[in-house]
């Protein structure tokens, strides 16, 4: 069988409060493999955002192997670690994070400096992702000139600037009125089709988990509790 792209094998994170530590990932097994859609669902401080940030390698694990492609990056140096995570994964947040002072393509056109993508094509590239998040007509805009929906699909659009093999959403909808989350979820869904991209979304409501993905996630106290597969 080929090998997952992503297989977390007893993975662990504790945090040092003071002198206390704080046990959140308990050993946490989990394979996706390259263009699934995975959803995670868990209570307020299971740890569903630690999960993602070492899936993500924001954050490394206190002990456990994450392979990656098959390559162990449980343990890397930083630089190299940022070189992996810029080049594998885009990231979407609850909150969007787009910078004021910079347009709508200048914003998704931001991570493509740390990425592959010549400098005369980026503009292009932004263009083309903000034409499938069904933005074009927005390009030169503030992002205080655009609605709560509108904002994270600028930032769906910038997690793609460089093709990251996997997008990685944490809440992407929990700001968002059920009309605007709708057209979130029908954006990830044309995202999957056209680029193939690898998603996986934490989510505290059933049925993002249910439209977004096949396969849901349940994790409890720091460990994969149980998982669902829609039909
Ligand atoms: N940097 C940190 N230092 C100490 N404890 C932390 C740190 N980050 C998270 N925690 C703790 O880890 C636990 C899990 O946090 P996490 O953010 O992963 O939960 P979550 O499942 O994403 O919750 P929510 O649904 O509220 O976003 C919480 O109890 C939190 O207080
Ligand atoms: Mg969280």
């Amino acid at each position: 069988m080929a090998q997952a792209l992503i297989d977390l094998r007893g993975i662990t994170k504790v945090y040092m409060r003071d002198q206390d530590s704080v046990p959140v990932l308990n050993g946490v097994d989990l394979t996706v493999e390259a263009g699934e859609r995975v959803a995670i669902m868990g209570r307020s401080g299971s740890g569903k955002s630690t999960l993602l940030n070492i899936l993500g390698c924001l954050d490394e694990p206190t002990s456990g192997i994450y392979r990656l492609d098959g390559q162990d990056v449980s343990h890397l140096p930083d630089g190299e670690l940022s070189r992996i995570r810029n080049r594998t994964f885009g990231f979407v947040f609850q909150a969007f994070h787009l910078l004021k002072g910079l347009t709508i393509v200048e914003n998704v056109e931001l991570p493509m400096e740390y990425g592959d993508v010549p400098v005369r094509e980026q503009r292009q590239r932004a263009l083309e992702l903000l034409s499938l998040v069904e933005l074009d007509h927005r390009t030169s805009h503030r992002p205080s000139e655009l609605s709560g929906g509108e904002r994270q699909r600028v930032a769906i659009a910038r997690a793609l600037a460089n093709h990251p093999k996997v997008l990685l959403a944490d809440e992407p909808t929990g700001a968002l009125d059920s009309k605007a989350q709708s057209l979130i979820l029908e954006v990830f869904e044309k995202v999957h089709r056209t680029l193939g991209t690898t998603q996986i979304v934490v989510t505290h409501d059933p049925k993002v988990a249910e439209d977004l993905a096949k396969r849901t996630i349940r994790i409890s106290d720091g460990r994969i509790e149980g998982e669902s597969n829609a039909a």
